[in-house]
């Protein structure tokens, strides 16, 4: 196998029909809704790293703490020879666990943002000359096939991404996760707790308004994918904490009434003024909630490690 390899598990217009698909689902029902992963594309890839260096985007910061105070122990406790990452984006934070796992043979990152993949693959392979890098462009939410590479496998899902997966999502999820693993693989996964809501709040409202730019982000790609008219100046970004489900719902709430065009769908949407559409949300946790869901999916939780300040966790599961 070459040191990097790109393979393409969405084909390129299943993207298109999978957009036209949600678009149409979305904007037809009320309230209406856009679906968060198309977010993603070379632009968002890029706003959501301005995101992650933000004052008040604590969970990257928090979560690279205890990468770098745990990284030893997660690869004592694992032994893996192959990292399988979802949703890498840049693979920043990963370099941690790159660093302490020793018998490491084949990093496989998988996102959909080919962008963000290649980008990271390229410089990745360039700094590790040893390392093996199997990118795969995929949704983590359909049934991914992974490469045929030695075990254990370590399976990471960082960055807090799992809360943007509604509760039935995540549980079908894990149950796919789970499926990958062999008895002695592992699932090490980042989740963002539970908090102050005035802090929880900032992180997706940022005073320099990148998180405002990255919501709307998602009718630029609309725009460009469906012909639409979507006029983001006419949005704002809005996003509140609801404690019933105890997530972040990120929206867009039209500034004036307007009617949007997506000829592709021969579709005309009438917004009334203040009328919000749901774009995306986050989704905090306890570690009694993380435990349970994961034991639904037959994974056990072997460890649970916090930052100094209790914001975010990564957690260790194997399969029982
Ligand atoms: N792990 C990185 C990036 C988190 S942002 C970090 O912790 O900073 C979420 C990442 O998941 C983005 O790179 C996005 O492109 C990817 N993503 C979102 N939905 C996805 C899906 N359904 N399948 C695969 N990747 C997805
Ligand atoms: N996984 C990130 C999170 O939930 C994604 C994210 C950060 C995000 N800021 C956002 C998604 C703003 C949509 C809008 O923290």
């Amino acid at each position: 196998m070459s040191p990097f390899h790109l393979t393409r598990t969405l084909p390129e217009d299943a993207t298109d029909a999978a957009l036209r698909a949600d678009v149409l689902h979305g904007l037809t029902r009320m309230p209406k809704t856009l679906p968060p992963k198309w977010f993603y594309d070379a632009h968002g890839s890029n706003l959501f790293e301005k995101i992650t260096e933000l004052p008040e985007y604590y969970p990257t910061r928090a979560e690279r703490e205890i990468l770098i105070g745990r990284a030893g122990e997660i690869a004592s406790a694992t032994g893996a020879r192959t990292l399988v990452e979802l949703g890498s984006g840049s693979s920043e934070k990963t370099r941690y666990l790159l660093d302490a796992l020793t018998g490491l043979d084949t990093y496989v990152p998988v996102d959909v943002s080919e962008s963000a993949l290649t980008q990271a693959g390229h410089a990745l392979i360039a700094e590790r000359p040893g390392l093996n890098v199997h990118a795969l462009i995929a949704d983590f939410t359909a049934g991914l096939e992974l490469p045929d590479t030695p075990g254990p496998r370590l399976v990471a899902f960082l960055g807090g991404t799992i809360g943007n997966l509604v509760p039935d999502e995540r549980a079908a999820f894990l149950t796919s996760v789970r499926s990958l693993l062999a008895p002695k693989d592992a699932l090490l996964l980042g989740t963002d707790l539970v908090k102050d809501e005035s802090v929880l709040v900032a992180a997706y409202d940022d005073a320099a308004g990148v998180t405002a730019e990255f919501n709307k982000n998602v009718l630029t790609v609309v725009n460009r994918e469906l012909g639409a008219d979507f006029d983001p100046g006419a949005f704002a970004h809005v996003a509140l904490w609801d404690p019933e489900n105890e997530w972040i719902e990120m929206r867009l709430r039209a500034l004036r009434a307007q009617t949007v065009k997506v000829p592709t769908l021969d579709l005309a949407v009438d917004f009334i003024r203040g009328e919000e559409m749901r774009t995306e949300v986050s989704a905090k946790f306890r570690k009694d909630g993380i435990r349970h869901e994961l034991a639904a999916a037959r994974l056990a939780l072997t460890h649970w490690w916090t930052d100094t300040d209790g914001r975010f966790a990564l957690s260790l599961s194997v399969t029982r």
